[in-house]
């Protein structure tokens, strides 16, 4: 059979099939088969180059006729045919119980209280407990009762908001401490997550409100051996089985000694990348055995007992663990607020 041939005898298949549809959608599946990109004259038209240059007029020819000839049939059938029962043809047949409703839209946990939630959760199986203290806290409770002296840098305007009647927007969650230690007789083994103020600057992993995760265990006995084991299951618990920590000595006034912790990074596995600046490591947190002096402060007797407590920022970790490149996303800055980046939580 020449081209031309098959071509005209593909014009009687496709009227055929037009013909024979018996809704929208079959009618459709018979344009795509006949008439569609892949479809079965396009397959035809593409041999038109490989054939005999004396064949090809005829061919070509054909192709042009069968075009407007499986067009056209198309086109008339596509009035007279029945809409099908996925389009809601309501006259022809009766409604389609067996469509699936439409489901409403499921409220989503802000990601920050996600992260909370699964920190609070590794804790829990520690023995911890959560306590809360208010935002608002006193120059006492947020500096003084922390062994903050009064020249401290983080004393300064700003490094911390006032607000009227001398008071400040705790500037992280250890003033937490400060209250369960005044009200509670240890042994105590809390865990505090909030939010805390500080002016910073803006930018990409700097916002001026954002939340911090406390901890604190004091007990007869407790040493820094127990503060490394507790914080190795958390980076565990939270990042996975494979993180390995890091302690590095570091300075804070109301510990002493004091550790930055540091992670594997979790997304090299600490070969090196551009997230850990090649380092293999990621800092996540500050700790430290309680200075003697908190301990004076609200009334525990540091001859007899010791203890271990760490803060670290919420946020930081959600974007670590879930590869977030901007702090202002979770809030409704400049860049956040919007649904599509909270609904994947
Ligand atoms: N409060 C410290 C901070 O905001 C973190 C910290 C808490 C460090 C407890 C040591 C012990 O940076």
């Amino acid at each position: 059979m020449s081209l031309a041939e098959e071509i005209r005898a593909l014009a009687a298949e496709g009227l055929r099939a037009f013909q024979d549809a018996k809704h929208e959608a079959g009618l459709e599946e018979a344009r795509v088969r006949y008439l569609g990109r892949k479809g079965k004259l396009r397959g035809l038209a593409k041999r038109l180059r490989e054939i005999d240059p004396s064949e090809r007029a005829e061919a070509g020819r054909a192709l042009n006729e069968v075009k407007n000839q499986l067009e056209g049939a198309f086109h008339k059938k596509k009035k007279e045919i029945p809409l099908g029962p996925l389009t809601g043809g309501r006259e022809e047949r009766p409604e389609d119980l067996s469509i699936p409703g439409k489901r409403p839209r499921l409220g989503h946990v802000h990601p920050v209280t996600r992260t909370i939630r699964e920190m609070v959760a590794v804790f829990e199986r520690l023995g911890f407990s959560v306590a809360e203290g208010p935002e608002v806290e006193t120059e006492w409770h947020n500096f003084t009762a922390l062994n903050i002296p009064a020249e401290h840098p983080s004393h300064d305007p700003f490094d911390t908001f006032y607000v009227e009647g001398g008071r400040v927007l705790r500037s992280h969650t250890s003033p937490v401490q400060v209250r369960v230690m005044q009200k509670t007789p240890p042994p105590v083994r809390l865990i505090g997550p909030g939010r805390v103020y500080r002016p910073d600057k803006v930018d990409a992993t700097h916002y001026h409100t954002f939340h911090q995760l406390e901890g604190l265990a004091v007990e007869e006995g407790i040493s820094f051996a127990d503060l490394k084991a507790c914080l190795t299951m958390f980076a565990k618990g939270v990042f996975g089985e494979d993180v390995r920590t890091r302690f590095r000595p570091s300075f804070f006034p109301f510990t002493e000694p004091s550790a930055e912790v540091d992670i594997s990074c979790i997304f090299c596995r600490g070969e090196g990348c551009r997230v850990c600046k090649e380092t293999g490591w990621i800092e996540i947190l500050g700790c430290g055995m309680v200075h003697p002096a908190v301990f004076e402060h609200v009334g525990y007797d540091a001859e007899r007992y010791t203890g271990f407590a760490f803060g670290m920022g919420v946020e930081r970790v959600a974007m670590l663990k879930w590869g977030i490149p901007d702090i202002r996303l979770f809030v409704s800055a400049e860049k956040g607020n919007d649904v599509r980046f909270l609904r994947q939580f």
